[in-house]
């Protein structure tokens, strides 16, 4: 037989997976198959496949009688605005993307190979998990993925889609990447399934409700976007991939700007009179990203907080802002936990942070506590303090005790720390303050309920002010609102030669 036809049949072979039925099936469910997803996140015709030949060695429970084409996952890499990453996609058609030996040692690669050359890596997980038939290879094959998993932790970025079911252990290599995408109603993550549950606790759960892509997005925090399809969640994979560089040793893209001087007079007027009226720290966000673009990162997820990338001047930049809408802006443990992880990934990949600071402090209550805002909240002071990339803050209004620090202050290495004329910085809001230190006088007067807002006006004009913190050099300037993103892109610019390093050690020990 020609050779060169051999080759050309065994690869049709492999290229159609499970076969027509299996595909239809697929599709029926709502779900691009494995090669159709790689399509649609590679530039076109830019994909390379890697080990399509590779098949499983397994004989147990009737596994030498079953072909599996391409062992049940397509791995290779290809150009996303043509810039090289590595991927791999699992084949649901194929054993159910079942994960084996080879299968394993297919992702494997993948891995080892973009941390050769500086590749983000980018996994499609849909896969009915451990290969059953496998046993403790399988079990080797996950450890494997994980270890490389680590290794590439802050190297190159990592990437994981859950669009289709992702159980027991096999979630672990999503958890060690740093951005999980879940696909509305075809993802479900779980440790263990709701008929386990039901068995071992009696509990009744949908998998939906236990691990679909809302749970993990609004509730466990597990996922950080939520996306509605296939084709949605590939889309946003781009655009992630345009805020960051390859690998740790580079920086993101530069991109268009458009008008960086305009002045933005709406914001002279936007904070509100009363310093307890909540506004949407969005719109702030908006008025000074690059062509208000702004691709946000657990936007379900503790919403008192708001994380995400942007451009300022054309630059890769990371924002952490408080929200005034939610919780007053307050800082608690979930809100503590997602900033902390997105200053690392941020500081991980050279992408400077800026900080819009409106917060009134530290949830309080018992709930809170015994949650342990204590270790959580000082993941914040942690991540803040280690992160050496540029950090400019912003203080629009409130910035009170140690949250005001937690958001990265001027000695926790904020390099830039701007205020409008609305901030107020002081160890505490001016009712609380009064209280306490004026105590003696209201309890004293004739008229308590006036003396005692004499005593929060007095307070209120000497300490809720930008100035005292300005006349210490805690505050580098004071700026007019509508300046703000002129200066911010020049803070910016100003800080592109940034260099600082840490003591040498062998890791921190960051509280968790
Ligand atoms: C071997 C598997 C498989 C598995 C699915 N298949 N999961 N084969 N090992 N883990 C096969 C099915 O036998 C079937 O083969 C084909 O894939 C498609 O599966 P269906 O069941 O027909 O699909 P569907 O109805 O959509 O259900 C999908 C599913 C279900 C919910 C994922 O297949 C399922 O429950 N699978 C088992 C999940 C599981 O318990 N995995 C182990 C988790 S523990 P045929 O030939 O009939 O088409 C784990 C430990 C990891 O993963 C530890 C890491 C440290």
């Amino acid at each position: 037989m020609d050779k060169n036809k051999l080759l050309i049949e065994k690869k049709e072979t492999v290229v159609a997976g499970g076969g027509p039925k299996r595909i239809e099936k697929q599709h029926a469910s709502g779900k691009l198959t494995a090669r159709e997803r790689l399509a649609l996140l590679f530039d076109e015709d830019t994909f390379i496949e890697l080990d399509a030949f590779i098949t499983h060695r397994s004989t147990n429970f009737g596994m030498d009688k079953i072909k599996a084409p391409g062992e049940g996952v397509v791995t290779g890499y290809g150009y996303i605005d043509d810039r090289l990453v590595y991927a791999y996609a699992q084949d649901f058609t194929v054993i159910g993307g079942s994960l084996g030996e080879m299968h394993a040692a297919k992702i494997v690669k993948v891995q080892e190979n973009a941390m050769k050359v500086g590749a983000p890596v980018v996994g499609l997980n849909d896969s009915g998990g451990a290969r059953i038939q496998e046993g403790v290879d399988a079990l080797s094959g996950y450890a494997k993925i994980f270890y490389a998993n680590t290794m590439a932790s802050g190297v190159i970025p990592q990437i994981t889609a859950i669009m289709g079911p992702c159980a027991g252990g096999a979630v672990y290599s999503p958890a060690l990447t740093d951005f999980v995408f879940m696909v509305d109603k075809s993802a479900q993550m779980f440790i263990t399934g709701p008929q386990v549950i039901e068995t071992v606790t009696g509990e009744k759960v949908s998998a939906e409700e236990l691990g679909g892509s809302m749970t993990h997005n609004s509730i466990s925090g597990v996922a950080h976007f939520h996306n509605v399809s296939d084709e949605d969640t590939i889309a946003q994979i781009r655009r992630l991939i345009s805020f960051l560089p390859s690998n740790n040793a580079q920086r993101a893209p530069m991109m268009d700007s458009g008008e960086v001087e305009g002045f933005l007079e709406h914001l002279d007027n936007f904070i509100p009179e009363s310093p307890n009226k909540p506004y949407d720290m969005h719109k702030v966000i908006q008025s000074l990203v690059d062509h208000g673009d702004f691709m946000e990162y657990q936007a379900y997820f503790a919403k008192n907080i708001i994380t995400g990338f942007a451009r300022m001047g054309g630059r890769s930049i990371g924002i952490v802002a408080n929200q005034p809408m939610v919780l007053a802006g307050t800082l608690d443990v979930n809100a503590s936990t997602k900033a902390a992880r997105f200053i690392r990934t941020c500081d991980a990949f050279n992408i400077p942070l800026l900080n819009l600071v409106d917060v009134p402090g530290f949830l309080p209550g018992t709930e809170q506590e015994y949650a342990g805002i204590i270790r959580h909240g000082a993941k914040m002071l942690y991540s803040y303090s280690e992160a050496t990339v540029p950090k400019v803050t912003l203080i629009t209004r409130k910035a009170y005790g140690g949250a005001y620090i937690a958001m990265c202050n001027k000695e926790l290495g904020a390099d830039v720390v701007y205020a409008w004329p609305t901030a107020e910085i002081a160890v505490m809001g001016p009712q609380g303050a009064a209280n306490i230190i004026f105590r003696k006088e209201i309890g004293e007067a004739d008229d308590p309920i006036a003396e005692r807002q004499a005593r929060i006006e007095q307070y209120d004009n000497e300490f809720a002010t930008p100035y005292k913190a300005a006349e210490r050099g805690y505050v580098d300037d004071i700026i007019l609102p509508h300046s703000t993103r002129a200066r911010l892109v020049d803070a910016f610019v100003m800080l592109e030669g940034k260099r600082a390093s840490l003591p040498r050690k062998k890791h921190g020990n960051m509280p968790l």
